[in-house]
């Protein structure tokens, strides 16, 4: 990236700013990330302007041949962008006319206002189809580890407090119905942002007869019937960024559910849950304590959510005190959303990697679930079966567990007698509720950890996760 100085203007400028403030105002450094929408869009745009006889079938061709030189060049790395001019659109523009006349004519009808605001809804479409497709290996990776180990069993818990007994594999398929709704929340966001703003103009549309919806069909802004989308309103057009704020806000939510899913491994492969070994890649040891495996990655994976969630907020700020239509201050969009998308993507390959790789200590994970006093709603559950009122029922067994610790003995190695001595409703059956098998095997309805339901959710999943989500 050259910062250039002088730099140079419009005839309006004389002398030009100091290359300060060229660096001040630029965003060549980062928003040429957008040359490949920039340039399907201004040739959507040649095409459209040829078919309408505002260029000529030599100028369109020669416009279209130069955008794809210059695209062959950007892409070889041949191509010097210039600070000096501004953005993605001048350093082209200017480009094109150097090496094609006819590119003069290139921006009839067209603003720099509504060509990013076309550019940045092409390149969120791309970017959001892309970490769909990331979030599916993502979720592919949780079933996976979630069927292989299909059979361990572990503590749930509820204020990082051990609750009731869960199959680890429920406790994974939690994280891929957050995934689900991340997916579909790209998916809504992309499906209205898919309309094309192009011909909206800096902000008051053109006296050209454009056409709109063609360049709207040749960008792909269709619908299901393959209708072209466009625009309702060109200053709505110009100013709007609901569509970035929307990735943005989807992607601090996914972010937000990473962060979840890092710190339950963070735990887990402490010393003190001991549930999972984390392959030796995703972890690092100390510089000073040489017995140390710390889960660094998963680390970042929880840190790096502060940031999507600042960046989410960023924009949100950035925009809400913007008149009407276009202001500068939206150039500040691109970092935010750039970043955004960055992270949560490498945040979310990264993970995948990590669970493949993670193995599980069924043992540990067996022992922490057998506590039987895990299973003392079910000892309740039991009276409540008696006909015995659930809020009695919870104080009797609170009695009972009161009366094991007591006794120094756990839950299940009370007598018959020990429990009738607490209420006599207590029969044979009840010594049979702290079988953990058959106690999952009780949990019958839909979406609880029961060994029917859970063979049926990873059935489910794992057909599901053949699809390509749809976006
Ligand atoms: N670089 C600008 C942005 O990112 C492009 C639009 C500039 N428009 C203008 N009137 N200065 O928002």
């Amino acid at each position: 990236m050259k910062n250039q100085s002088p730099i140079s203007r419009s005839g309006r400028f004389s002398g030009g700013p100091g290359e300060d403030l060229a660096r001040f105002t630029e965003s060549a450094s980062f928003d040429c990330r957008l040359w490949r929408q920039d340039i399907a869009g201004s040739l959507a745009h040649a095409t459209m302007l040829q078919r309408r006889g505002l260029l000529t079938q030599r100028e369109g061709r020669a416009i279209a041949r130069g955008l794809q030189a210059i695209a062959k060049d950007i892409e070889a790395g041949r191509f010097t962008w210039q600070a000096a001019l501004e953005d993605v659109h001048m350093n082209i523009e200017a480009e094109l006319t150097r090496r094609v006349p006819a590119g003069a004519k290139l921006h009839t009808g067209r603003s720099r206002n509504d060509q990013i605001a076309l550019d940045l809804r092409l390149w969120v479409r791309e970017e959001a189809a892309a970490l769909a497709g990331e979030i599916r290996e993502l979720q592919a990776a949780l079933v996976t580890l979630a069927h292989e180990n299909r059979h361990v069993v572990i503590p749930g818990y509820t204020h990082l407090q051990r609750a009731q007994p869960v199959w680890l594999a429920h406790h994974l398929l939690a994280y891929v119905e957050m995934l689900q709704r991340d997916l579909g929340r790209l998916a809504d966001g992309v499906a209205r942002a898919n309309e094309c703003p192009l011909g909206s103009g800096a902000l008051a549309g053109s006296t050209l007869p454009l056409d709109r919806p063609l360049v709207a069909r040749l960008l792909g802004f269709v619908d299901r019937q393959g209708r072209p989308r466009v625009t309702q309103n060109s200053m709505d057009a110009v100013a709007d960024r609901d569509f970035v704020v929307e990735c943005c806000a989807a992607a601090a939510l996914l972010a937000v559910h990473l962060s979840r899913l890092a710190e339950d491994v963070i735990l887990w492969a402490s010393a003190e849950f001991g549930f999972i070994r984390l392959a030796e890649a995703y972890t690092t040891g100390s510089s000073l304590m040489p017995q140390k495996k710390n889960p660094d990655v998963a680390e970042l994976a929880r840190g790096k959510s502060g940031r999507v969630i600042g960046n989410l907020v960023g924009l949100l700020t950035m925009l809400k005190g913007l008149p009407l239509t276009y202001n500068r201050d939206l150039q500040e969009d691109k970092e935010r959303l750039f970043d955004t998308m960055d992270t949560v993507r490498a945040t979310v390959r990264i993970l995948a990697g990590m669970l493949r790789h993670t193995t599980i200590n069924a043992e540990t994970c067996a022992r922490a679930a057998s506590d039987p006093s895990l299973l003392a709603t079910d000892l309740a559950d039991h009276l409540v079966r008696r006909g015995v009122p659930f809020r009695q029922a919870h104080h009797l067994v609170g009695a009972v567990v009161a009366m094991a610790e007591g006794l120094g003995r756990p839950l299940n190695q009370l007598t018959l007698a020990e429990l009738r001595g607490v209420d006599p409703r207590f029969d044979a059956a009840a010594l049979a509720v702290f079988d953990l098998q058959r106690a999952l095997a009780q949990r019958t309805l839909p979406g609880a950890p029961g060994t029917r339901e859970l063979r049926r959710q990873l059935t489910k999943w794992r057909r599901r996760l053949t699809q390509r989500p749809r976006l």
